[in-house]
């Protein structure tokens, strides 16, 4: 037992000489202050000792003083190509998952808890939206094959980026417990894939959606009628003007094309790290507005904002569609229609989208041409 000891601690001082060893010629290739105390002294060096390296190694540094230097991102160096991996110890990355563990994933479950909250209470309370006129049985073209084609581009892959993403996310407190590690990392991994490569899905389908309606959601002053009456959601027969599109889908629009773009910003330079730095320039920018934001960062640090950033928006973006869905199927009679066969009945167009109808009035395209055909 005794000589079992002896073994320990011998093994422990070899280790421990090891690290400070380790600590210092990196220190010493940083050329840090606290190691350049030795400079210019008279030491002279100890007689050596069996088994213990000559000389008084540390200095006048403590070894709280490598110990800090290193846990505050002191960077040796090494001599493969990857020059951060002379960074012994990355402290951020300690603030990083934190955040991601703390706030991000916090807020984040609470904006889709209560979104969906929201939403089942909405549906408790004012049930589906009807057409309050009843449908007429005949319809109008509300959205071409293209434009049929954006939105489910981008909605499809929307949907599979979020689940894979948020499997990602939140797959470790749910789906571990259930499926175990084993299963979970090899869905995981496949989800990671999936995740990767419809992403381009994605950005072609919002490039797409902004062609085709950007010129439609452009705010006037419809709009404040439209929101300062609830947009006639939370009443019968209450139907403010609208164009194509109504202040809320306006919103809907933006949120899209600004969250995606964000979306596919942090992305790309997630799926290609290192190469895309634009926190620290964002920062800058930010800073003139009072903010006080670290504007020089390590590639690393760029990546771990980017990761952050890319959670958190994603977050909000999913929460915000989960409303889009829910009005765009179950809670509005005749909504699914203008995304599924493109034709909605007249009544639904008069009420949702009174001046965009009156319009088509006018170019003859919802009078004769409207078609007899049971509405959905
Ligand atoms: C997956 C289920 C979805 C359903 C059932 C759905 C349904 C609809 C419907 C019916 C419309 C046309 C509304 C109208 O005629 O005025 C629409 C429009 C639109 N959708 Fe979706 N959608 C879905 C997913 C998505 C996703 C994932 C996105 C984007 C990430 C998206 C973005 C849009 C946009 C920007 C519009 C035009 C503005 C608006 O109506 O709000 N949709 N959607």
């Amino acid at each position: 037992m005794r000589g079992m000891n002896g073994q320990m601690s011998a093994l422990s001082l070899t280790f421990k000489t090891s690290l400070a060893a380790l600590a210092l010629t990196i220190a010493v290739a940083a050329g840090t202050p606290a190691l350049a105390q030795t400079e210019g002294r008279n030491v002279q060096p100890a007689a050596p000792v069996a088994g213990q390296v000559p000389g008084d190694a540390l200095g006048a540094s403590s070894d709280a003083e490598i110990w800090r230097a290193v846990r505050r991102g002191l960077q040796g160096n090494v001599s493969i190509p990857n020059k951060q991996a002379g960074v012994l110890i990355q402290s951020e990355g300690d603030n990083w998952r934190a955040w991601r563990n703390g706030p991000v994933a916090i807020y984040g479950a609470w904006a889709l808890l209560g979104m969906l909250g929201f939403l089942a209470l909405f549906f408790a309370l004012r049930g589906r939206i009807k057409i309050d006129a009843g449908p007429s049985g005949r319809t109008v073209e509300r959205f071409n094959g293209l434009e049929r084609f954006a939105h489910w581009l981008t909605a499809v892959s929307f949907v599979l980026l979020a689940l894979t993403g948020l499997n990602l996310f939140y797959g470790r407190y749910i789906l571990v417990p259930v499926l175990g590690k084993e299963v979970f990392a090899t869905i995981a991994q496949l989800g990671k894939y999936v995740h990767n490569y419809i992403s381009f899905a994605f950005m072609a389908g919002i490039v797409l959606m902004f062609v085709l309606w950007v010129v439609h959601n452009i705010p006037n002053k419809n709009d404040l009628i439209w929101l300062s009456k609830g947009g006639g959601l939370f009443a019968r027969n209450v139907h403010p003007p609208s164009d194509k599109f109504n202040a809320g889908q306006k919103i809907i629009f933006w949120a899209v094309m600004l969250g995606g773009f964000s979306l596919a910003l942090s992305g790309v330079s997630l799926l290609f790290p290192f190469q895309i730095s634009v926190f620290a320039a964002t920062f800058s920018v930010l800073n003139v507005f009072g903010f006080d934001l670290p504007t020089v960062l390590t590639p690393l640090q760029e990546m771990q904002y980017a990761q952050l950033w890319h959670n958190a928006v994603a977050a909000v973006m999913v929460a915000i569609i989960l409303a889009h869905i829910y009005i765009g199927s179950l809670g509005m009679e005749g909504a699914f229609a203008a995304m599924g066969s493109g034709q909605v009945d007249r009544n639904w167009a008069r009420e949702h989208h009174n001046l965009w109808y009156a319009k088509l009035d006018q170019d003859g395209g919802a009078g004769g041409g409207g078609q007899r055909q049971p509405a959905e």
